[in-house]
Parts: structure tokens; C-alpha cells; sequence
């Protein structure tokens, strides 16, 4: 049998509070480790805040009209809804499912992954 230990962690108490820049993408942070929260139509997404190339900072970036985060450094296009890297490289973005309950806002983190073991920025 597996063992699951995904876990919803509350970003905000309202989806008001969070401060979405420009770019509609706005930092959170989940046990001291950041990542990005992105408004995009009518939904949220939560996804790394670093890029899986070589650690450019995602928030720094922009989301294309499909709904891509567009990395800052080498401009590698990553879907926000899953994580795949459409631009072609072979990467892949982490991501996590997002809920809205009553105006707060929750994404779930499946602490089994090691992306949540690793080092604290
Ligand atoms: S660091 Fe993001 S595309 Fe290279």
C-alpha cells in the first residue's frame, strides 16, 4: 500500500492579500522555501519559483497568452497547468495543484517529493 503525505497548505486568507506584480505572479512561501503563485484567466497556479535550467528566478518572468511562464534568463516556456516545458528543451517545471476555499487560497505539496528536502533558499 503507499504511503501519501500530500499535504494543503494555506497561502492567504484572502486571495486580496497576495501581491501579484505585473507579470500576475506573486511569491509565497511554503516551510521557508519560495515558489510562485500566477493568476492566469480565471484560475491560479502554483509552480517553482526557480527554473529548472539553471535556477532563473520565474517570478522574474512573464506568462505568455497560452499560459506559459516565460523564464528571464534563457527564455525557456514552461506550461503553468503542468509543468511541460514547451519550448522543447526537456525540462520540466514543478507544480502544484491549487484550490480556492471561501477566498483562501491552498496548494497541495506531496512532502515525499525531495524538492521540499532540499537546502532552504
Ligand atoms: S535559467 Fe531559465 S531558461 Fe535558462
Amino acid at each position: 500500500m503507499t504511503a501519501f503525505s500530500t499535504k494543503w497548505y494555506k497561502i492567504t486568507d484572502s486571495i486580496e492579500a497576495l501581491k501579484f506584480a505585473e507579470n500576475n505572479i506573486a511569491v509565497a512561501e511554503i516551510n521557508s522555501k519560495k515558489i510562485c503563485i500566477a493568476r492566469y484567466k480565471t484560475g491560479y497556479f502554483a509552480f517553482a519559483y526557480k527554473c529548472p535550467h539553471a535556477g532563473g528566478i520565474l517570478a522574474d518572468g512573464y506568462i505568455d497568452a497560452l499560459g506559459n511562464i516565460v523564464c528571464p534568463v534563457h527564455r525557456y516556456k514552461f506550461s503553468i497547468a503542468n509543468g511541460r516545458n514547451v519550448s522543447g528543451e526537456g525540462y520540466h517545471l514543478k507544480h502544484w495543484p491549487v484550490e480556492v476555499r471561501n477566498n483562501e487560497l491552498y496548494v497541495a505539496i506531496d512532502e515525499a517529493n525531495s524538492f521540499w528536502n532540499e537546502a532552504k533558499d
